[in-house]
């Protein structure tokens, strides 16, 4: 799949339901204020970076990846985002760089995801937050298990109990969970049920982590 493709699955009506409902989510628990720095780590072709950067607090974004061709078109993009090569397990910034940290669906694809975190955690001064699979979902059952082709090939499902346990030795507080995306499918049915259950509910298929900087 090309980043023009992929990218464009955004556009189409189950991907813009998909991406507008967990960058609403995104969006409300990051919080940004005026003029505050963000990192989104495996920023890919940028369409939630350039969704941040676009917000009316004006946050100052940069976004990394390991994919140069999804950079370059996440660059022809956004003028605004700084977009950088970097690898999540090795970020190349100081320590509490940034006063956000965002991450959508990047980490699924990391194996060594926990020292990934570490890092998203290390370059946080404020906060950090970040969109997953979430293992114990309908989505999960659709798309995760057995040997799925396509956009979730090869991806880790995360479960609340294995994120609880990678984030305990860090210097996390506030760990918060929620979930979005319960029935996957995009129709009249997804939608409404959507509106009328609550982010706290456990089992959406997007599970978004967030915590604060100890
Ligand atoms: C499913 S895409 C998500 C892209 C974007 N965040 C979005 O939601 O549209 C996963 C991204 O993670 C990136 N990625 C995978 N391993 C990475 C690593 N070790 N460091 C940085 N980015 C990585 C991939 O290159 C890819 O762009």
């Amino acid at each position: 799949m090309t980043p023009e493709q992929y990218d464009h699955w955004y556009a189409s009506g189950r991907g813009r339901w998909i991406g507008e409902t967990e960058f609403r989510l995104l969006a409300s628990e990051l919080d940004c204020q005026q003029g505050d720095k963000v990192l989104d780590v495996g920023c890919g072709t940028g369409w939630f970076t350039r969704r941040i950067a676009g917000l009316p607090q004006s946050p100052s974004v940069t976004g990394v990846d390991v994919d140069n061709e999804a950079l370059a078109y996440a660059r022809s993009q956004d003028s605004r985002t700084c977009y950088l090569p970097a690898n999540a397990l090795q970020l190349p910034f100081a320590d509490g760089s940034f006063d956000r940290v965002m991450s959508v669906t990047a980490l699924c694809f990391v194996p060594e995801w926990s020292q990934a975190l570490s890092e998203i955690v290390r370059v946080t001064r404020g906060r950090f937050v970040l969109g997953l699979l979430n293992r114990h979902s309908l989505l999960w059952r659709q798309k995760g298990r057995g040997s799925h082709q396509g956009a979730y090939k090869g991806a880790h499902w995360h479960t609340r109990g294995e994120l609880l346990d990678a984030l305990d030795s860090l210097a996390v507080r506030n760990i918060r969970f929620r979930t979005a995306i319960w029935l996957p499918g995009g129709g009249l049915v997804s939608r409404t049920l959507e509106a009328c259950l609550p982010h706290r509910c456990p089992l959406g298929g997007f599970l978004l982590v967030a915590g604060d900087k100890a």
